[in-house]
């Protein structure tokens, strides 16, 4: 028996798609990024510890990637940095950078015309310029005072997956060095974290990646559904932005993400019968608060999709979806991944290509 492969069958190394190929290579670019960023890191991490007024700039996945960004530092390295869309910095922050300032750029392609911008303008203004980038030698790199890569390899997918979860892994190792380095947390808790930011890789490979199956079940059951609701609190926040953002992208559903505690002043108003709410609910400090919220969402009709480790959610959703139980820190990384894989799948389910969603670039070069 002969099997025909196509160049392009080839390319995807057998997935039907760059994305979910993409989505798959996760534990072995995440290994990638811990092991090429251990030594780097230390260096980094000097050079930035004593700057206390921080701006992260970004887009898109980036953009949310900063986001949880700002959760580390202020939670291990007790700095409070601002988080700004890059195309916001530029116009708004210009007389506030200057010679004391750190701007950590995020950007996968190193090439996003606004991100690009605020670089050039903290430079002009004096600021230190630390870059995380994806592709090697690109303009950002060039650039940037320091360097940080997320060594992902390519990533065809217009949607951001592997490029985002190894952008967390390098602002964790980020997080932790700097921690290290100012005293703000005790050395033992951080060996333990990065011990267990390097077990990251396997638990995605062993026990998340086969989600997919059930997750397909699950997309074709909301396949018609209009309006999706991510809800999140503090580092699972961005999670819930990041997957409404994946969602929007490729399945063209409307989908917002939104603080959990916001959902009473407004957006509650929208929860009727049947209306997806997905709820990121890692166990840490506002667990309990998250299962008040899906309680709420449940009571008005709203179909809850639980991501946690707590059987707790179990009892209180439609649909559980089951995570290893990790610190709360390094819960970005893995909770994303079924989210990746919901938006996946409802794209295909509904006709299209996610790989190359209608009117969307990969690299934005134009402001
Ligand atoms: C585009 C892409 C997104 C990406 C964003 C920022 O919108 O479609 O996937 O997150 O640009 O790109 P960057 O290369 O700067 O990370």
């Amino acid at each position: 028996q002969t099997v025909e492969w196509t160049l392009e069958m080839a390319e995807k190394g057998g997935f039907p798609h760059f994305m979910l190929k993409e989505i798959f290579e996760q534990p072995r670019v995440l290994r990638d990024a811990i092991h090429g960023n251990a030594e780097i890191i230390r260096d980094v991490a000097r050079e930035i510890a004593n700057y206390d007024k921080i701006f992260i700039v970004a887009m898109g996945t980036s953009y949310h990637a900063g986001l949880v960004g700002k959760y580390l530092l202020q939670r291990l390295a007790k700095k409070v940095p601002f988080v700004e869309d890059a195309s916001e910095f530029r116009y708004e922050f210009e007389d506030l950078v200057d010679e004391d300032s750190l701007v950590i750029a995020i950007t996968q392609s190193g090439e996003t015309a606004d991100t690009l911008a605020a670089m050039k303008l903290a430079k002009k203004k004096g600021a230190k310029v630390l870059a995380i980038v994806n592709v090697v030698g690109s303009m950002a790199t060039r650039i940037a005072d320091l360097t940080l890569y997320t060594h992902a390899g390519p990533e065809i997918g217009v949607a951001a997956t592997k490029t985002y979860t190894t952008q967390l892994a390098v602002l964790t190792m980020l997080a932790i060095e700097l921690a290290r380095v100012l005293g703000t947390a005790d050395e033992e808790y951080l060996k333990g974290l990065e011990e267990s930011l390097r077990e990251v890789p396997d638990l995605v490979e062993g026990s998340i990646l086969n989600l997919s199956e059930p997750l397909r079940e699950l997309a074709e059951s909301l396949k018609d559904r209009e309006d999706f609701f991510y809800i999140g609190r503090g580092i699972g926040l961005p999670t819930a932005l990041e997957g409404a953002l994946k969602l929007k992208e490729i399945s063209y559903i409307h989908a917002e993400g939104l603080s959990a505690g916001e959902l009473k002043h407004g957006p509650l108003a929208l929860i009727e019968d049947g209306v997806p709410v997905v709820a990121i609910a890692p166990n840490g400090k506002t667990f309990d608060k998250m299962v008040s919220n899906i309680e709420e969402a449940k009571a008005r009709g709203a179909y809850v999709i639980s991501i946690g480790s707590s059987e707790k959610l179990r009892e209180v959703s439609d649909t559980f979806i089951k995570m290893p139980n990790v610190d709360e820190v390094l819960s970005p990384i893995p909770y994303v991944v079924p989210l990746q894989l919901l938006a996946y799948h409802l794209a295909v389910l509904r006709g299209n290509d996610p790989d190359k969603p209608r009117n969307l670039a990969k690299s934005v070069t134009v402001e």
